[in-house]
């Protein structure tokens, strides 16, 4: 049996082709906001770093109301998987809007969430959007996109999908690429029409899967899922299957449901709905809410294992910048311990001393995020090189793997094979375009990825896009040379603040300080040697000339280009660590523990 009052639908759009416009303008012609209702913001837009990077980091809800029928929006997070969230997201949705620019045409990085949604049974629309563009072309892009669905559905019911041109910045949409005017009506219908109502069994005892948790310091954790069976209400008798076997009584708290982008206190909810649930105290993702009665939980999606590790710690340099709001262990702590709440495929441990913590996430990048964040936020603190987390397998050493995805002009396809087999990957394909541009597939160690986005972004000179998937734990790819493409070759910390210099030169702008000492300038020379580094800096008019042991030295970029966490990553050696302040970004000699 299906529901006919409700439409559960993904939404999937490479960054900046108009997910958040389109739904803004949604929720304006729906009839969730009065006329004299402010609809807010450009609502999904609330991560700053996620348009920076390019990603979108966390997904969220919407529920609009259409001619009696409630259509939940669930927001996919883009290329960037932390833990088999995008499955889990998708696993909500009956149906996926896959939202492409009409003149920028798809993009490789929604390939990767389309297929999950593919792969999933979803039903797609295609919503070419920015129709209005002077430069617009949805006939190709039209083709490019069927040409993606075509490959990666899996589903006879996929190839048959309904298009609509839409210009989301002016809230109209039609099925003609001529459409110029009149309101979202179109694409509404093609929701209603082509997205099936939620499966449900209302006679059924009451099963949701939690998919993602809200944190609130008042009501503690919130889960969030779609109810698959039955009816919950406030006060309920449950139960929670836990991932490790156990099983718990607990009472349902409040019940919420979505409206526009608030959540509502319900006094019932059934199958099919999205609902917020409080009262669970510790439960996790991937756990199934239950009535007493049931037996069995529903099938969780497999949460992947933390990859790669990272200690954070009090920065207790003299130097320190203590122009951070928080800079206690205590502060440092409360802060990881909260992150763990809602950012599930992370895990904070302590270290060896207190104003230790070893944190441990997806991959760099899930970290790299962290840190951004809390950078943000006002934490001063300083973090260890990212190490990966090998594991003991049946045959010796094993280490996690990732398949690298790329796409990237064709002219720095010998820069990227050269690059990648020093990091241990393996071309598993490529695929040259007619536009240009290369595709390739690399199994590689994620080991080998650390530090790659930012050579890789300097190496195809921003043209390029990578993606990774996690495989899962191979033998040991052997070691990895320190040796980084444009890097000169000393010793180890020699090599590494080389090249962060020459890193630094190319933006023009860098501070060194040898000792405590900071001159402030542009480098026009370097050469390094043994435990040596010659550096020219053009300081002022003058051209000064430092020759200093490198453990004297610190990098340190400063605005205009802001400084990157991930670059800093990249230049540390196993004795430095990078001092993160909500100002500066360093890297300096650490002697850990
Ligand atoms: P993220 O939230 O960062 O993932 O981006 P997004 O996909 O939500 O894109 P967003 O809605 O923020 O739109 C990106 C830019 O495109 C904004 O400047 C919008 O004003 C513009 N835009 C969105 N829809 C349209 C449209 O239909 N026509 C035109 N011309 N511009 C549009």
């Amino acid at each position: 049996e299906r529901r006919s009052d409700i439409r559960n639908v993904a939404i999937i759009a490479h960054v900046d082709h108009g997910k958040t416009t389109l739904v803004d303008a949604l929720l304006k012609q729906s009839h969730v906001f009065r006329d004299n209702e402010q609809v807010g913001e450009l609502v999904l837009d609330s991560n700053p770093l996620e348009r920076e990077k390019g990603i979108t980091i966390v997904a969220k809800n919407a529920a609009i109301e259409h001619r009696g029928v409630r259509i939940n929006i669930i927001d996919t997070p883009g290329h960037a998987d932390f833990g088999g969230e995008v499955e889990r997201v998708l696993n909500m949705a009956d149906g996926c809007l896959l939202v492409v620019d009409a003149a920028e045409g798809p993009m490789p990085q929604t390939r990767f969430v389309l297929r999950k949604a593919l792969e999933l049974g979803l039903y797609p629309i295609v919503v070419i959007n920015k129709i209005d563009r002077p430069n617009a072309r949805p006939a190709e892009v039209l083709e490019l996109t069927s040409d993606l669905i075509l490959e990666l559905a899996t589903q006879e019911h996929q190839l048959d999908f309904p298009v609509i041109y839409a210009s989301a910045r002016d809230g109209y949409a039609g099925t003609s690429p001529d459409v110029r005017g009149g309101d979202m009506a179109p694409l509404f219908a093609a929701i209603l029409e082509r997205v099936p109502g939620p499966e449900c069994d209302p006679g059924a005892p009451f099963r949701m899967l939690v998919t993602t948790l809200l944190y609130d310091s008042y009501r503690g954790r919130i889960a969030v899922g779609r109810i698959r069976d039955g009816a919950v209400r406030p006060r309920m008798a449950i139960q929670r299957f836990a991932h490790d076997g156990g099983r718990g009584s607990f009472r349902v708290g409040q019940v919420f449901g979505f409206r526009g982008l608030d959540r509502v206190e319900l006094e019932e909810a059934l199958a099919g709905d999205i609902v917020a649930v409080t009262g669970v105290p510790d439960v996790l993702i991937g756990e199934t809410l239950a009535d007493p009665s049931v037996t069995e939980p529903l099938p969780s999606i497999a949460l992947e294992p933390p990859a790669v590790k990272m200690t954070f710690r009090v920065n207790d340099s003299p130097f320190a910048g203590r122009e951070g709001q928080f800079v206690t262990s205590r502060q440092l702590r409360e802060r990881l311990l909260r992150e763990v709440e809602t950012n599930i495929a992370l895990r904070v441990e302590d270290g060896e001393t207190p104003d230790q913590f070893i944190v441990s996430g997806r991959g760099e990048l899930h970290l790299a995020i962290l840190v951004e964040t809390m950078r943000r936020e006002g934490y001063e603190f300083a973090v260890t090189r990212p190490e990966v987390i090998l594991r003991d397998g049946p045959n010796g050493r094993e280490e996690p793997f990732e398949r690298l995805l790329i796409e990237a002009p064709e002219s720095a396809t010998g820069f990227l094979i050269e690059a990648l087999s020093g990091r241990k990957a393996q071309m598993v394909g490529m695929h040259s375009g007619e536009d240009g541009r290369v595709r390739f597939e690399f199994d590689i160690p994620t080991r080998g990825l650390i530090g790659f986005r930012d050579v890789f972004i300097t190496g195809t000179g921003g043209e390029g896009i990578m993606n990774t998937e996690y495989l899962g734990y191979r033998p040991w790819a052997g070691e990895i040379g320190r040796h980084r493409s444009g890097a000169l070759v000393a010793s180890e910390t020699g090599t590494a603040l080389a090249y962060g210099i020459a890193a630094a030169q190319e933006r023009g702008i860098l501070f060194i300080s040898p000792g405590d000492e900071v001159y402030t300038g542009m480098v026009v020379g370097l050469h390094a040697r043994d435990n040596d580094l010659d550096v020219n800096v053009c300081r002022a008019k003058h051209l000064t000339n430092i020759r200093s042991s490198t453990a004297d030295i610190a990098v340190k970029l400063v605005p205009p280009q802001p400084p990157s966490l991930e670059q800093a990553l990249t230049l540390i050696t196993a004795d430095e660590m990078v001092e993160v302040t909500p100002r500066s970004i360093r890297i300096r000699k650490a002697e850990l523990n």
